[in-house]
């Protein structure tokens, strides 16, 4: 899963970029933002997965599946905000390594699905959605992408 290697022009050009030296010069930087990058992991698991474990039938059954995905709206949005802000930070400041990591990759392959998953199909069918087989394809579905994201995310650092 390694993209062309004409790219990695362009990934020199990102790891050269001022906010990229500027992060990976500082001794504190890279850390304080990956610690961002974590809060705003919390925030969004969080509110990815007190809706998708109602669509398992686990959690809040009490609530309306449309009324707690109302709730956590603000949550996601945000999380999802800092996570993409944070993580374009911490790419630049080591583009070329990211270019040679196959986590990263898994990662930029599962990030946009996860996010049109969420937003585009999940969440556009919880009107008067009641605990059923579809509820729980879509809640596992969910979870499924949404792991692999932060897994993939971990392993970067790792590998
Ligand atoms: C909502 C989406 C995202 C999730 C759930 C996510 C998740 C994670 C996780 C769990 C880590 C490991 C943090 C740690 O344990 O220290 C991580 C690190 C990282 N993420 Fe993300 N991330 C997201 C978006 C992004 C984006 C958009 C980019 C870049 C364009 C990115 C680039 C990175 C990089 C470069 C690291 C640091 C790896 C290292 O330790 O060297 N992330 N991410």
């Amino acid at each position: 899963m390694m993209p062309p290697e004409s790219w990695i022009g362009f990934f020199e050009w990102c790891e050269a970029t001022y906010l990229g030296t500027l992060v990976r010069d500082s001794v504190w930087l890279f850390p304080i933002i990956e610690a961002a990058h974590l809060v705003a992991l919390c925030v969004l698991g969080g509110a990815i997965l007190v809706v998708d474990l109602r669509l398992l039938g686990l959690g809040l059954t009490g609530q309306r599946l449309s009324d707690l995905a109302r709730h956590v709206r603000p949550w996601l949005l945000g999380g999802v905000a800092v996570m993409l802000s944070t993580g374009v930070l911490l790419f630049l400041s080591e583009a070329i390594k990211c270019f040679y990591n196959t986590s990263f990759w898994v990662k930029m392959m599962t990030l946009p699905a996860a996010i049109a998953f969420t937003f585009a199909v999940k969440n556009r069918s919880l009107d008067g959605l009641e605990t059923s087989a579809r509820s729980r394809v879509l809640g596992a579905v969910s979870i499924a992408l949404w792991f692999t994201v932060a897994a993939a995310g971990r392993w970067i650092g790792y590998s």
